[in-house]
């Protein structure tokens, strides 16, 4: 099989761990029969300086057309920087908005899993940490991240935060249908006790849970609490939904549980072409130092695999292999020694020694 990806570098460690990626890809394609093709596409700070637009229209048209997009991470320094202070519509935060809106990835999926034996890694104490497995559906395409009004004027700002009910349903379906292949429970998180909008969110999941999905287990927290929840007991969550906001903030707590922000992957799905990408921002006070972590890229690619592209087998190999590169040496923001690009070539070592596919993965593929 052969697929043709858009490849979404971005800024700072953006390129850093996107080549990583590619070259795990790349070794992963030769012992599993897969071919890829790698379309690297202007996206984010880089876009700007070059076509004077974070989402420039070859990239519009490229992603729309490709098997999957994978995409490193886009952004400037946090502070003062010429990117930070273009016109709302120019930055390249809203660029990343626009991607997703455009490719109608409605459902973003952030897993968080402590592998067994890594649990040393957490900055939790190992047996809180040890055994965390849970998966976070952040809605993506609305919410306060897109609400009108919207403004900032001398004296007021403004965001508004709005859910129709279609928005709620497809999102909590998808948690819904997800835990029944799991642990059968589903959080709810809002803050109804404060926000119309999180009452009617709630209400919403309610009724659904009560007609299509009363054998999953529904529970609800506000947001506040689900936060300190997460980190007093991590192991306790299953499946969680929430809104766009609270799904960011909580997935970025949630990331360090295994160890580090540079671990989390995640996925975009709902529309025709799901992108793939880690968690994290372009962390440029560590670029160009060659100690990125390239987990949360690799497992991103893991999902696309598996989401995306129907390798289930290739996908699971991936992900041993990184979990046994983990064991070899961890990455300098794990407080190991690792450097991107040896804990790369671990991955690779990983892969080819275990012959690293199951097999399913080995079988020839239907065309
Ligand atoms: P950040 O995620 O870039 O960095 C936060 C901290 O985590 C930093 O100390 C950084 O060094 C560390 N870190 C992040 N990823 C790492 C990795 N793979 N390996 C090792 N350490 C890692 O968040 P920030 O500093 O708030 O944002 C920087 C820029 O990134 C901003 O412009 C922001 O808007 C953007 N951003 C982009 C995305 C995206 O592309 N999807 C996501 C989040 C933030
Ligand atoms: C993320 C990021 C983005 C978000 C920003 C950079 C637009 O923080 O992917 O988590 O808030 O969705
Ligand atoms: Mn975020």
């Amino acid at each position: 099989m052969s697929y043709d990806l858009a490849v979404l570098p971005g800024d700072f460690i953006g390129p850093e761990v996107i080549e990583a990626t590619l070259e795990t890809l790349e070794a992963l394609g030769q012992l599993a029969g897969l071919e890829f093709s790698f379309n690297r596409l202007p996206f984010g700070g880089g876009a700007i300086e070059e076509h004077g637009e974070p989402f420039p229209a070859v990239t519009r048209d490229a992603v729309l057309s490709a098997d999957a997009v994978l995409m490193g991470s886009v952004g400037g320094p946090v502070g003062d920087h010429p990117w930070n202070r273009l016109p709302r519509e120019k930055r390249v935060e809203t660029g990343i908005l626009a991607l997703r809106r455009h490719l109608g990835v409605y459902a973003n999926l952030r897993p968080v899993k402590v592998f067994p034996g890594l649990e040393k890694l957490s900055p939790l104490r190992p047996e809180r940490a040890a055994g965390t497995d849970l998966v976070i559906f952040r809605e993506l395409t609305g919410g306060i991240y897109f609400g009108k009004p919207s403004s900032n004027s001398a004296d007021r700002g403004v965001s508004t935060m709005v859910y129709e009910r279609y928005e709620v349903e497809r999102i909590a379906r998808l948690a819904f249908e997800t835990a029944r292949g799991r642990r059968g429970r589903v959080t709810n998180v809002d803050k109804a006790n404060v926000l119309d909008v999180s009452q009617f969110w709630r209400d919403v999941v309610v009724a659904l849970h009560e007609e299509e999905y009363a054998d999953v287990e529904l529970d609800h927290l506000y947001v506040d609490n689900a936060a300190m929840q997460l980190v007093r007991d991590p192991r306790a969550f299953d499946v969680l939904v929430m809104g766009n906001l609270f799904g960011d903030i909580l997935s970025d707590l949630a990331a360090v549980i295994p160890g580090s922000l540079g671990l989390l992957p995640s996925a975009s799905l709902g529309g025709t072409v799901g992108l793939y990408e880690p968690i994290h921002g372009s962390a440029p006070d560590i670029a160009g130092k060659g100690i990125a972590n390239p987990v949360g890229t690799m497992l991103s690619a893991a999902m696309m695999l598996r989401h995306g592209l129907s390798q289930p087998g290739a996908a699971a190999a991936l992900e041993s292999a990184v979990q046994a590169a983990l064991e070899d040496g961890p990455t300098v923001d794990l407080g190991g020694n690792s450097s991107t690009a040896e804990f790369t070539a671990a991955v690779i070592t990983r892969l080819e020694t275990a012959g690293a596919l199951t097999p399913r993965a080995r079988q020839p593929q239907p065309a």
